[in-house]
């Protein structure tokens, strides 16, 4: 199976940094490696440009949300089929940040992901545990809770593992960590989802150049979902060359 390295450029780039970055991405993967799937996923605002940009590349386009709905009166809001029209063939959905900001709800998150699959689209579906869930020795039953109510029972899914206290913060949790809860995710999707031997697993939370060869060596880390790294062109790559 490919790495699945994905790129969530969040609320950040203006319409000349997202096409710079994006066509150097573009020019530059292809000397790095056939074994890394890159995934990029701007901001709506700039989909159809990237989208552009990237055309003919190995490089695939994602959206970083979607609405339950496929059209209607929801001010802000985008559809799968809007994302799918522009070219995307992944979706971002249940990211913490929407959890905490937007008070997205596992089954908002569970309808979302369903309305991304039925436009044809692969929902990357993120859970993860705080910090105060983590120093309780809770995060195996919020991480199992939220993937009980999030994911629809449909192989075709991705699973990204973001401990919200490893995300955007410089701490990335140990690889004895990681390699225990992707053991204890693929354990539950495997019984809850029909071929969830098989879902691509990712980590997500301060992935970098430096790290990121160690986080892709380990049992059931499938690939990883990048944040601030994804936004230097060169970190990103060398994050796909660890793969
Ligand atoms: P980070 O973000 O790499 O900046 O920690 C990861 C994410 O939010 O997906």
């Amino acid at each position: 199976m490919k790495k699945i390295i994905a790129g969530n450029w969040k609320m950040n780039t203006t319409k000349a940094e997202a096409v710079a970055l994006a066509s150097d991405l573009a020019q530059k993967i292809a000397n790095v490696s056939a074994d890394a799937q890159m995934i990029l996923c701007p901001p709506h605002a700039w989909l159809s440009l990237v989208g552009d940009t990237i055309a003919n590349s190995a490089v695939a386009l994602g959206g970083q949300d979607c609405h339950t709905a496929e059209k209607g009166a929801f001010t802000g809001n985008v559809s799968a089929p809007m994302l799918k029209d522009v070219g995307c063939q992944y979706v971002i959905v249940g990211h913490s940040e929407r959890r905490q900001y937007c008070s997205e709800t596992n089954e908002l998150v569970k309808t979302k992901a369903e309305a991304a699959l039925k436009n044809g689209l692969i929902p990357i579906i993120c859970v993860g545990e705080t910090e105060a869930e983590r120093t309780s020795g809770q995060h195996e039953a919020s991480v199992g809770k939220q993937l009980a109510e999030s994911l629809p029972d449909d192989a075709n899914i991705i699973v990204a593992y973001e401990p919200v206290w490893a995300i955007g913060t410089g701490k990335t949790a140990t690889n004895d960590d990681v390699a225990a809860m992707h053991a204890f995710i693929r354990a539950q999707v495997s019984q809850q989802v029909k071929g969830g031997q098989s879902i691509p697993l990712l980590y997500g939370g301060s992935v970098k150049g430096a790290n990121a060869k160690d986080i892709l060596a380990i049992q059931d880390v499938n690939g990883v979902l990048v944040g601030g790294a994804s936004l230097q062109a060169d970190e990103f790559l060398s994050i796909a060359e660890a793969a």
